[in-house]
Parts: structure tokens; C-alpha cells; sequence
């Protein structure tokens, strides 16, 4: 959802700042622009439409020799992707030069006013009001305040970088409501929006919190809030490495996170279980033993594995659960009880939606808690209690591993919840057992790729499809549905098995291919009697089933198996031959499936 990232020091800043922004280009590629103060004091900028191979493509390398700069990618908001919309933005004057990821909610009104004092637009943006504004405000004071005075007339979200023609050696970043993070190095600084931007020169990072503003130099960096006070920042060190945000000799990142998978589980889990006591250790509070009932908010395939949790918390927790869609949660008018826990899943951490739920819980006093995998996210910083994914960067836009992790995250809860409650001791060391065996059993599936790829291809040229299960594999149906129509852009229906006599039935024939999800779990008579009904129509049918299992291939045309395992963790199985089925369909049909048309990774907007 758009990336900035600034530099100042003493290197080239044109470098520093493409690669930057080729490791947030999952953020957004509609276009992305550079700005550079270069050495004859002039700021020199180049934009290009489309992936940011276009923008290298249009640099002549020896044109930029500067050392401040900043750059952006975007995922377009307000106005078209043409290259006038695309940042960075500059002032009447073409000295003051801004890149931003957010909204400004009232650039239309700011603009009017802009427009009335003589400032000529070159954007549609919203952006562009905000380099207009600086503009202005600079007629009557220094930098840093013009840039404080603008931002306090300014409604609406930013992570953003200002570049001065007239005060080299310096860039003002400021953030509200949209991730933004400093870098220190030695005798430099960098502001990013994403921590792997800057993973190369330096691990040392200060989160910005909503309205403050930092002014960088090479000789270091100050934090302010709006209100011109100086704020005692801590520095963090980042965990993650380099390597880690690279392909590793995979094709994509999708196929990479995807094979990734027990390895990031076994993460999430590391240092959890208590297989003896049948316990977990989550680090929580007592508080939890008060909670009578649990509300999750979440977007995309975060909520669904949420959808998964509610089954998992009501079975074996016995603990009331609610899930709702993050965008709508602020909006219905929740109504929360004594004893209620708010419980927000999302892989960045930045997800605004996401956001605005927990923010809304935290105002009623209710106790909130995260499953987050960025650390020190915004919303890790703001819920209550969390516990962190620990898999590593989800680079691929499609999420993968997070979601398995998070589904496993949800079962450590469900045991935590459950021991302080009715959970038997034994029910207790049975999940912790078959948690542990998860990633071994992911490997199992992973094996299965070649065979998946031959079936995606002998597919590929169905342009519809339904995903149907039931259960703890209806959020799975819904997910595996997900995949296919994010990176393949193939109408794709998930629904519940059951519940498909209501309505899809009427669409099967020859041409409408179904997808069960039909592990031997307490629905699998319900399911196959399903499968039985889309077959005397003729409908395709490929089935996930459990090994062994001999009636299935009867019945379906084609069978992809996974191993048995407890039913309330078999969606951590059965999503990862959907994964795979999607990631080779949408390779088949020639698509850069981790850079799927109109999406982005982190949405940073509502
Ligand atoms: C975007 C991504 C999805 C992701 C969703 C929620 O739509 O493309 O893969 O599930 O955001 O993101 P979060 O970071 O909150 O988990």
C-alpha cells in the first residue's frame, strides 16, 4: 500500500534507495519515482509508470550522484497510474518534494484554498497538496515548522518524506496511522516504511508512534511531536536477516514462503508447548481467565483463519467466539460485554482496518490482544497482550505461511484458554502432541508439489471453480478460493459443502469444477454424500483427503492426500496443497504471481 524511503549520509543515495524500494515493491507497483538533491544543489527527480524495472530501465546511473534523497512505490489511491501521479510530488517552485503513503482526506478543500493563493497542480493526488501547503507555510517560517504547520492543517493517514532544495543534508519524515521507521547508521539515516528496506545497512531502527516528526541528518536523528515537543525514543534491533527477505533460488517468494512453512511453524511454536503438562506458554496474563467471550477482527486470509479459531476455541475451550471482517467491525455498532476479550490477527501489523477495530475495543476498556508477526508494528505496539508469529518477512503478497502459523497460533490459544477452563489434562497433552508434529507433516504434503503442479496445469483452462467444505474446512474452502482468484484472477466460489444445494448446485455441469476439502473428520459422510450430489451432475471433482483414504478416489477424479491429524488441526494441512494448487495455476497462465494485479500486502488504508 504505497513505500517510502529516505536517505541522507554520505554514500550515493540513488543505490540505497532503489534497492530499498525493490524490497517494499510488494507494497505497491503501479509506478515509483526518485528524488535527489545532487550535488549542483538542484533536486533531480525520474518517475516511471509500472514495476519499478521501468524506473531502473529510465535512470542513466551516472545522473544522480547525490547523497539525500528519497523514493516511492505506489499502489494508487486517488488519481490514475500515470506518471504525474506517481511521487514523489514537488511545490510550485520545484524545491520542496514529498513521498507518501496514506490518504489526505481533506486535499480537496486544502487544495481549493492552494488553488485560490496561485499554487499550479501538476497531480490529480492527494499527495500533492501536502508539497503546496509546506510551500506555503515556508513564506513565513523555517523548514521543520512549515513542515509541523502543514501537517497540523492536514486530515487523513501519512507516512511521509519531505525533501528542501534549500536545506541540503536533511529530510523531515513524519507518520499518522501509516507505518514508518528510522534507521541509524554510522554518519547516515534512513526513514522506510518497512523495516527490509534498510535490513542491508542497518539493523538499528526507532518505530515512528502517530504524530511525531523526525528530522534526519547524516549526523543522526531528532523525534518531535506536533506540538514542537522533543520525544525520548528508544532504538530497536530488528531480528530478522537479509537472507530472509530474498528468494533463496526459489522462482517467487509465494513458492518460497509456501515450502517455508514447517520451518515457520516450528518458530511460532518453539519454546510454547509444555507436552507434559499439556500446557502452552504464552506469557499471559491472568486477565485471560476472567474472559468469557472472544471477539476477532481481522482482514483477508487473517480472518479466515480467525473463522478457524472460533471452531477451535468453541470445541475445545468452550468459550463463546464471535469473528468479524475488520472494515466492518467499527462500523455495526459492536456491543461488548463484561468479560470480553478483542482479539486482532494480522500478519503486518499494519493493516488500517485492523487498526481502527483494535483501537475502537481499546476506547470501550475492553482487553485486547494481537497475533502479529511484524515486531514492533503498530498494532504489536498497541494490543494489550500478543504474541508474535516469529516466521520471518511474508514477501509474497498472496499470504502463506502467515496463515498457517496464525491457525497454529490460534490452536496454542485454544489450549490456553481451554486448560484454564474444562480442558482435561489429556485433551491438553493430545493437541500439544499433534502440534508438534505439524511441521513434519507439512513436509509430507510439500512432497506432494509435482504431482499438484501436473493438476494445475490439467486444469488451467477452467475459468470458475467452487471450494467446498465443512466445518473447520469451510474457512479452508473459503481461503483456497481466495488463493486461486488473487494470483490467477480465475472466478473462484468457496462455500459450504452443505450448504451448496441452496444455490451452486444449479451452476454444476461438465464446465464448473469443484474442489472438496473432505479430510476423515466427524463430517466426512456429510461431505462425501455432497460430493456424490456435484457428481450424478458431472461436475470435475479434485479432492483433499486423508491418506489411506480408498472410497475417495471412487467418487473424485482426482485426489490430493494429506496425513491424519486431529480434525481441529487438519486446516493447517489441507490449505497447503490449495496453496500450491493456486501458486502453479496462476504460474500456468503466465502471471508474476507475487506481484498480483491491484493488491498489495500491507493495506494501509481503510
Ligand atoms: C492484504 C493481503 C492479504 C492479507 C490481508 C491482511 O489483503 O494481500 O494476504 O491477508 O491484507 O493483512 P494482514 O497483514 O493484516 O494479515
Amino acid at each position: 500500500m504505497c513505500g517510502i524511503i529516505g536517505y541522507v549520509g554520505r554514500q550515493r543515495a540513488l543505490p540505497i534507495i532503489l534497492d530499498g524500494l525493490k524490497n517494499m515493491e510488494y507494497r505497491g507497483y503501479d509506478s515509483s519515482g526518485v528524488a535527489i538533491k545532487e550535488t549542483s544543489g538542484k533536486i533531480k527527480a525520474i518517475k516511471a509508470v509500472g514495476p519499478l524495472l521501468n524506473l531502473e530501465e529510465k535512470i542513466s546511473d551516472n545522473n544522480f550522484e547525490g547523497s539525500t534523497g528519497i523514493g516511492h512505490v505506489r499502489w494508487a489511491t486517488h488519481g490514475g497510474v500515470t506518471e504525474k501521479n506517481s511521487h514523489p510530488h514537488m511545490d510550485c517552485k520545484r524545491k520542496i518534494w514529498v513521498v507518501h503513503n496514506g490518504i489526505i482526506e481533506n486535499y480537496q478543500e486544502l487544495k481549493a484554498q492552494l488553488l485560490k493563493k496561485g499554487h499550479k497542480f501538476q497531480s490529480e493526488t492527494d499527495t500533492e497538496v501536502l508539497a503546496h501547503l509546506i510551500e506555503e507555510k515556508l513564506k513565513t517560517n523555517n523548514y521543520q515548522e512549515a513542515v509541523r504547520l502543514a501537517l497540523k492543517e492536514v486530515r487523513g493517514t501519512y507516512g511521509v518524506a519531505v525533501l528542501n532544495q534549500d536545506e541540503p543534508e536533511k529530510i523531515i519524515a513524519a507518520r499518522n496511522f501509516s507505518p514508518l521507521l528510522l534507521g541509524v547508521g554510522e554518519g547516515e539515516c534512513f526513514v522506510a516504511s518497512d523495516a527490509s528496506a534498510i535490513l542491508k545497512h542497518t539493523t538499528k531502527v526507532v518505530y515512528l508512534d502517530d504524530g511525531e516528526l523526525a528530522v534526519l541528518t547524516p549526523k543522526g536523528h531528532a523525534v518531535y511531536d506536533l506540538g514542537r515537543n522533543l520525544r525520548d525514543k528508544k532504538t530497536h534491533h530488528l531480528e530478522w536477516s537479509l537472507e530472509k527477505t530474498q528468494k533463496n533460488g526459489f522462482p517467487h517468494f509465494m513458492l518460497k514462503e509456501i515450502f517455508e512453512q514447517p520451518e515457520a511453524i516450528a518458530n511460532s511454536i518453539r519454546g510454547r508447548l509444555l507436552p507434559e503438562e499439556g500446557l502452552v506458554k504464552l506469557g499471559a496474563s491472568e486477565d485471560l481467565k476472567k474472559v468469557k467471550r472472544i471477539l476477532i477482527a481481522a482482514c483477508g486470509t487473517a480472518y479466515l483463519s480467525g473463522k478457524v479459531g472460533e471452531y477451535m476455541l468453541e470445541e475445545y475451550a468452550g468459550i463463546p467466539v464471535e469473528v468479524d471482517l475488520a472494515s466492518e467491525f467499527r462500523y455495526r455498532k459492536p456491543v461488548f460485554q463484561k468479560g470480553d476479550a478483542f482479539l486482532v490477527i494480522s500478519q503486518s501489523g499494519e493493516t488500517a482496518d485492523t487498526l481502527a477495530a483494535l483501537r475502537e475495543a481499546k476506547e470501550k476498556n475492553v482487553l485486547t490482544l494481537g497475533v502479529v508477526n511484524v515486531i514492533g508494528s503498530t498494532l504489536a505496539r498497541e494490543a494489550g497482550l500478543g504474541v508474535y508469529q516469529h516466521i520471518g518477512p511474508e514477501i509474497g503478497v498472496a499470504s502463506t505461511k502467515a496463515f498457517t502459523s496464525q491457525l497454529t497460533i490460534l490452536a496454542l490459544l485454544t489450549i490456553l484458554f481451554g486448560r484454564s477452563r474444562d480442558m482435561s489434562v489429556i485433551t491438553g497433552q493430545r493437541i500439544v502432541k499433534e502440534i508438534k508434529k505439524i511441521p513434519h507433516l507439512i513436509q509430507t504434503v510439500l512432497k506432494q508439489d509435482a504431482a499438484i503442479k501436473k493438476l494445475a496445469k490439467k486444469y488451467n483452462h477452467f475459468n470458475n471453480f467452487l471450494y467446498l467444505g465443512r466445518k473447520y474446512n469451510l474457512p479452508i474452502a473459503y481461503e483456497g478460493a481466495l488463493k486461486l482468484k488473487e494470483i490467477s484472477y480465475v472466478h473462484a466460489e468457496g462455500y459450504g459443502a452443505g450448504e451448496m444445494k441452496h444455490g451452486p448446485i444449479a451452476m454444476i455441469d461438465e464446465n464448473l469444477p469443484s474442489i472438496f476439502i473432505v479430510p476423515q473428520d466427524s463430517v466426512y459422510e456429510k461431505t462425501i454424500s455432497n460430493i456424490e450430489e456435484v457428481r450424478a451432475r458431472k461436475g470435475p471433482i479434485i479432492a483433499i483427503a486423508t491418506e489411506g483414504d480408498k472410497k475417495i478416489t471412487r467418487l473424485a477424479d482426482d485426489v490430493i492426500y494429506i496425513p491424519k491429524t486431529l480434525e481441529m488441526l487438519t486446516p493447517i494441512l489441507s490449505v497447503v496443497p490449495l496453496q500450491l494448487f493456486a501458486y502453479h495455476f496462476g504460474v500456468a497462465r503466465g502471471y508474476n504471481v507475487d506481484r498480483p494485479r491491484n493488491l498489495a500486502k500491507s493495506v494501509t488504508v481503510e
